[in-house]
């Protein structure tokens, strides 16, 4: 494994479901030499995650609770990252969450929910993470989790895609307005990939009548992947492993999509 990180000091909100794909990226990064926040509003799930890495691999983690729609707690999270580890190099706004619902049932409040962990959510961790690291003028990088709902919108979801096409937007208004300081700002983008939330929206599915047995929903969403599979958090590292070290240095406001071929534009 590449030490291409080696002493990169990272935070990745929504980290703290064993499964999900924060969880994913903070093995893999930690693999490759950076020094993990775990950061989630559950903060059980994210001690766990911490104490998981720390023990497998022998580096530095920390776990944070935080709720990414409260200002006061996002602070507070760069605050305690900056105090244990000196510096904020790299910020993955990750945290998110999705609700299937047909169109015309769409209810204000599903709307204002997702938006508000999914965009505001983005927002705030941009800004944040941004302040800091124009303190310590030495530029950074700002990863936030887009999906193919941010190319593609789809009828069952779009308040959730409304959500991804406005990380989307945010990640180009930021790296326009980040530039000057060296912050770099992308998005990466999966498609199914198999981890809690994938398996709420499979039972959410069963429990609807949308399908007749448990898996049905992962295995017809995932129907028809060019590359013949749904994936897993690991094979996301690679791209989020890439946004984070010099080697893209010269890339800013893009949203690179790690879906297995599913969307082509
Ligand atoms: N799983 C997929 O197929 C898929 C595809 C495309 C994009 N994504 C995106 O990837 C990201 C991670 O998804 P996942 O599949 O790992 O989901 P997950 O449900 O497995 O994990 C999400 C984590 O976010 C945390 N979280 C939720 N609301 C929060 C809040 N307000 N503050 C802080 N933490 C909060 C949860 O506690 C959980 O630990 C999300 O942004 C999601 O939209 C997932």
């Amino acid at each position: 494994m590449s030490n291409q990180l080696k002493g990169k000091n990272i935070i990745i909100t929504g980290a703290g479901s064993a499964t999900g794909i924060g969880a994913g990226l903070a093995f893999g990064l930690a693999e490759r030499g950076a020094n993990i926040a775990i950061c989630d509003v559950n903060e059980e799930g994210a001690r766990k995650v911490a104490a998981d890495i720390s023990e497998k691999l022998g580096v530095e983690t920390i776990a944070i609770k935080v709720d990414v729609t409260q200002r006061a707690e996002m602070q507070e999270m760069v605050k305690s990252t900056v105090s244990a580890f000196g510096q904020l190099d790299v910020m993955i706004n990750n945290a998110g969450i999705i609700e299937h619902s047909a169109f015309l049932e769409l209810t204000e409040l599903s709307w204002q929910k997702l938006m508000n962990v999914n965009a505001m959510g983005t927002m705030i961790g941009i800004q944040e993470a941004a302040k800091q690291m124009i303190t310590q003028g030495r530029g950074g990088k700002i990863i936030n989790m887009s999906s193919i709902a941010s190319r593609q919108s789809f009828p069952a979801f779009a308040h959730y895609c409304a959500s991804k096409w406005a990380v989307a937007a945010l990640s180009q208004a930021a790296a326009r307005q980040f530039a000057e300081h060296k912050i770099n700002v992308n998005c990466m983008g999966p498609g199914i990939v198999k981890t809690a939330m994938l398996d709420g929206l499979d039972r959410e599915f069963l429990s609807k009548g949308l399908t007749k047995e448990l898996g049905d929903a992962i295995h017809d969403l995932s129907a028809g992947i060019p590359l013949g599979r749904y994936s897993l958090p690991s094979d996301l590292v690679g791209t989020a492993a890439f946004l984070a070290s010099p080697d893209s240095d010269y890339m800013t406001g893009q949203n690179i999509l790690c879906d297995g071929g599913m969307v082509m534009l």
